[in-house]
């Protein structure tokens, strides 16, 4: 089919990882297999508009925030266009217009590149489904978690499914380098899991995660690291197939700490933690040694912290965070979500 214009609109979530993609090789493939929350009320809404043009030399692009020009974001979408052009030839022959917007406030340290890469990548197949309708619906997730991938690592993990596996792993029959699939097998325990992500720390962060994954060439510790996430995979799985929920807090503050001990041991070496997120740390471990609620905190590559806990817990969780936590976030500001689905068509 060939069309002059055209109008998309998709809405996609964050994702938080329980087990840690952190180090790559080149062509963003993770050199280790990670597994991802998906969330659902962080999301990035983004509206591609699509006119044919004259020229099929390059690119040509508009993009506003919230519908005013953002010209600062421009070389961003300009090196994803690049990356993904022998993928998608089409979009040389249209004009974009990109508007995209955040559920989440900006600035708010929570990052915005998964969502915004997904929602992005998932308008261009709807693109490529315009004008080639007979795209089963699974070449088109997985293709847009493929192009998701070339945009930001981790945003392939933000297209399709509660759970989502990427990369190699062998005891993974379909997991991939080259995007996320669906882990499906999992217990009603984690059922709508909560996770509240408290504003620690919204400033710019001091080292990109594209430097930080840098950092693993040449890491002392990174073949063991790779070979824990690999392990740590594998407990993952068993533990949301059986609803182990002990287990669950034993693997996940594990893999936030050994994050950012990643970040702690690297040459140069740097911390992304601040004060009040250790302080936030020990009031958890002190509030689950007492009430013995099974709640337990992950991190990002930042000072916010993710407290994670089962539905059934919420009214208690959510008590001891305004009591306790909420004098540590910035001016005492926490977002509450919970697991998503993925994209959506809106
Ligand atoms: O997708 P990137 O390149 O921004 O890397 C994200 C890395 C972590 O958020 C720290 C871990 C992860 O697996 O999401």
């Amino acid at each position: 089919a060939s069309i002059d214009s055209a109008h998309f609109r998709w809405s996609a979530p964050s994702n938080i990882a329980l087990v840690k993609y952190w180090g790559k090789k080149e062509h963003q493939i993770p050199a280790n297999p990670s597994i991802s929350f998906t969330l659902n009320h962080c999301k990035t809404i983004t509206e591609l508009s699509v006119k044919r043009k004259e020229s099929k030399d390059t690119f040509s692009f508009d993009l506003l925030f919230e519908g005013q020009p953002k010209e600062d974001f421009k070389p961003k979408i300009q090196k994803f266009l690049e990356r993904i052009e022998t993928y998608c030839p089409f979009l040389k022959e249209y004009h974009l217009t990109i508007n995209t917007q955040n559920t989440f406030p900006h600035s708010s340290g929570i990052a915005s590149s998964a969502s915004g890469m997904a929602a992005l990548a998932m308008n261009f197949m709807s693109l490529e489904k315009t004008l080639n309708p007979s795209l089963s619906d699974k070449y088109f997730n997985q293709k847009a978690s493929f192009l998701a991938r070339l945009g930001s690592g981790s945003a392939c993990r933000s297209i399709k499914g509660e759970v989502v596996i990427w990369g190699n792993h062998q005891e993974t029959n379909n997991s991939s380098d080259l995007f996320g699939v669906e882990f499906t097998s999992i217990h009603e325990n984690f059922k709508n899991y909560q996770d509240t992500i408290l504003l620690v720390d919204k400033g710019e962060k001091q080292v990109s995660s594209t430097v930080g994954h840098d950092l693993m060439h040449n890491h002392p510790y990174a073949a063991q690291r790779f070979a824990q996430a690999h392990e740590n995979l594998s407990k993952m799985k068993a533990i949301l197939s059986s609803g182990n929920l002990d287990k669950f807090i034993e693997v996940v503050e594990s893999e936030a700490l050994t994050l950012h001990a990643m970040m702690m041991t690297s040459m140069p070496y740097f911390i992304l933690m601040k004060p009040n997120t250790l302080e936030i740390i020990n009031r958890i471990w002190k509030f689950r040694k007492e009430t013995k609620t099974p709640v337990c905190f992950t991190l990002d590559a930042g000072a916010n912290v993710h407290v994670l806990y089962p539905q059934n817990t919420t009214e208690k969780v959510l008590e001891f965070i305004k009591n306790e936590l909420v004098a540590y976030c910035q001016n005492g500001q926490y977002i509450c979500d919970q697991i998503g689905t993925g994209a959506k068509s809106i």
